[in-house]
């Protein structure tokens, strides 16, 4: 079964690979990946924090006072939370460059164009083969409008688009104002992918201790739809390839993702839970559908689910709201 795929400019034998993640920090893991028939392997990310927080101190510690510094600093990951600081990330990139044969894209984390986009420049000489650029933020100033935000985001894809000559994808959360009009602009800024979507660690409150309770659970397929929503919405509108993050746990997940319009589907929580051979199981369950439903090759299905071909997909949203609430049974009895 022909499973191969085009993504960010690279022919792929299969769409499925794990994306951004501590799965890459262990070499022998790495290995594991490549055997388990991964497509490509997804570095996790160098944030913007750690390259710039030297600068970030200094500047603070001139502006602030003693204590509201101190407070500050402690919002702030130590060190030791991160596995691997700049020149470390770039010798790890060379290493897993090393040990695999299949591409290897590395991953850039921030917020805010600036010098710390140089090492777009460095991750490429290092030998990546892409890029990920997650644009992780949450807009939470009264000050900044949707227009600031997006405008800022569109210069850090130019600067790093003219700084490297590998293809470059954003990775995304769905909260935008005109997520359509946002993508559109990425795609014509030069962006070669779009990765749909960050997940939103939403930490807790504990009212008895008067802490934030910081705990990261894994994804379930229950954070699919919103992705299929938005492949669908884009594939075909946009010239950047697709790939989706957040949600897939079985093939049937890929498969509804390709459908939808993806390229790559990228995997971590299911990874993490079942190990890097899962992969495999992955793929031949994939191929095994797809040629047991008399298609020949996944790019006879890829978008085949998307809205390209709808002329007016916001009525088609309309209509979907519509027919979904009328779709609850009314002769369900009701809890009592
Ligand atoms: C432990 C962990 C670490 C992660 N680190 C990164 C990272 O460094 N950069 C990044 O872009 N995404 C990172 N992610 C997010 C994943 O790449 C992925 O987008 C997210 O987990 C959704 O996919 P999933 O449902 O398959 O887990 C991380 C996720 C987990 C669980």
């Amino acid at each position: 079964m022909d499973l191969s795929t085009r993504y960010l400019g690279l022919t792929l034998p299969h769409p499925f690979m794990p994306g951004a993640s501590p799965l890459v920090d262990d070499l022998d893991t790495v290995r594991r990946l490549e055997d388990a028939g991964a497509a490509a392997i997804v570095m996790h990310s160098l944030f913007e924090e750690q390259i710039t927080r030297e600068d970030w101190f200094h500047m603070r510690a001139t502006e602030m006072n003693r204590e509201s510094f101190a407070e500050a600093l402690s919002f702030f990951p130590r060190s030791e939370s991160f596995a691997l600081g700049p020149d470390e990330y770039l010798d790890h990139i060379r290493r897993v460059k090393a040990a695999v044969s299949v591409p290897v894209i590395g991953s850039l984390n921030g917020t805010s164009p600036g010098g710390w986009l140089d090492y777009a420049r460095l991750i490429e000489a290092a030998g990546a083969d892409a890029l990920e650029l997650n644009l992780y933020t949450i807009a939470s100033s009264p000050d900044e409008s949707s227009q600031d935000v997006e405008d800022r985001a569109v210069e850090m894809v130019c600067l790093v688009k003219e700084a490297v000559r590998i293809p470059v994808a954003v990775k995304l959360s769905p909260f935008y104002t005109a997520l359509g009009h946002f993508a559109k602009r990425l795609d014509e800024t030069g962006a070669d992918g779009l990765i749909l979507f960050n997940r939103f660690y939403q930490p807790d409150l504990d009212p008895e201790n008067l802490e934030v309770l910081r705990s990261l659970a894994l994804s379930t397929s229950s954070e699919l739809p919103l992705r299929l929503r938005w492949l669908g919405l884009l594939s075909g509108r946009v010239r950047a390839s697709l790939a989706v993050t957040g949600g897939v746990h079985s093939h049937l997940d890929g498969l509804k993702a390709l459908m939808a319009g993806a390229d790559a589907v990228q995997l971590v929580s299911v990874l993490l839970k079942r190990g890097p051979s899962h992969l495999k199981t992955l793929r031949a369950e994939l191929a095994e559908w797809i040629d047991s439903h008399g298609y020949e090759s996944l790019s006879q299905l890829k978008g085949s689910l998307s809205l390209h071909s709808c002329p007016d997909p916001r009525a088609y949203e309309r209509a979907n709201y519509m027919l979904m609430l009328q779709s609850w049974n009314p002769t369900q009895k009701l809890a009592q």
